[in-house]
């Protein structure tokens, strides 16, 4: 039987946040082990030319990233890993879906207005056109599911709009994919402003943390972490700083909100927030040394990178070859 794909990515903007480990890559970790399924992660680097990018940090960011998943355990032997640059198909295949894809629906999208507002010298067609590769991303490979936060579900149903109308125009040709997010942790909010998203592009550094940050960064932001004044350690939509750093104590240590809330309701706010910021630096510290070993071996990132672009060159190949030819495109 054929393994179900699962296919998900993150853009190498920014830093990879506690957020993007919690809502994506932790759950990517779990799928890994799973032998029903294919899972295919890319960097996600032509997502990140819709914003500026120096063009010398961005290449090494990007390598970066990639050091970063393997440093979380994503395994090269077990998925496809690849920069979705290096596969050509991605590109091309968008330019035939946004054919398929209405300038209405598009405009539509939450991140793009976010996008807009905060780019305003900056509307470029890519940050339109961002939920049209994402979506070419995805049905390249027949992926079933998509591992993503909260914050990617509109994206993931504009891929299943432009793949039903695609298939019912000719004949199935896109698996039309599902979203998988937890349903604890799928949005893990700023330290600094627990009503806001945690974002890896946030300017006030307390906001985020990074997985590479070291111990004493980490008990800092958790320090500083923004609570409440009542006192008391229990989820609620009137205490979202503290819900907020029960979830991220319950998803570093796989326990349930419950569990947490019973282990930590007796503590002062000060023991608490350091209570988790030793839980959060308890799983990142194997990940910041993993990490800087891999970043002394270039030439086996390389290789890495290499391989798995050639598999998803691949896979991606047959899937474009067979949309060209639907849409009547001449075949040589
Ligand atoms: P990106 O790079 O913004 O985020 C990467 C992943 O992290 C999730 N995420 C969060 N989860 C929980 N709490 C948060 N605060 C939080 N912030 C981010 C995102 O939902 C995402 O899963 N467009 C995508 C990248 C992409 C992609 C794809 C994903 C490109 N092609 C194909 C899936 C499939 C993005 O910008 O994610």
């Amino acid at each position: 039987m054929d393994k179900k794909i699962i296919y998900s990515g993150i853009q190498p903007t920014g830093c990879i946040t506690l957020g993007n480990y919690i809502g994506a890559l932790g759950n990517w970790l779990k799928l890994q082990d799973d032998d029903e399924y294919q899972c295919i992660y890319s960097i996600a680097d032509l997502h990140a030319l819709t914003v500026r990018q120096n063009p010398a940090e961005f290449r090494a960011r990007t390598l970066s990233f990639f050091a970063q998943y393997l440093a979380c355990g994503v395994s090269p032997e077990k998925n496809i890993m690849y920069f979705q640059s290096h596969v050509p198909a991605h590109a091309e295949l968008t330019w035939i879906l946004n054919c398929y894809t209405y300038v209405g629906e598009a405009s539509r999208m939450t991140q793009f207005k976010d996008k807009s507002a905060k780019n305003a010298d900056n509307i470029n067609m890519g940050l339109m056109d961002y939920p049209v590769l994402m979506a070419a991303d995805i049905l390249l490979y027949n992926t079933s599911m998509v591992p993503v936060g909260v914050d990617q579900k509109q994206h993931l149903e504009i891929a299943r709009d432009i793949a039903n109308r695609f298939n019912n125009a000719y004949s199935p040709t896109f698996n039309v994919p599902e979203p998988y997010i937890s349903t604890m942790g799928a949005k893990i909010m700023s330290l600094a402003d627990p009503t806001s998203k945690m974002s890896k592009s946030d300017a006030n550094i307390n906001a985020t943390i990074s997985i590479l940050d070291s111990r004493d960064v980490v008990m800092s932001k958790f320090r500083k972490a923004v609570t409440d004044s009542d006192n008391t350690i229990r989820i609620g939509e009137d205490k979202p700083g503290i819900t907020n750093l029960l979830t991220i104590y319950a998803s570093v240590t796989g326990k349930t909100i419950d569990e947490a809330v019973a282990e930590c309701s007796d503590m002062p706010y000060g023991v608490f927030k350091q209570h988790v910021g030793e839980a959060v630096d308890e799983l990142l510290t194997p990940v910041r040394i993993k990490y800087n070993d891999l970043m002394g071996d270039k030439a086996y990132l390389i290789s890495v990178a290499k391989e798995g672009a050639e598999k998803a060159a691949y896979l991606a190949q047959k899937t474009l070859r067979k949309v060209y030819k639907k849409v009547g495109l001449f075949q040589l």
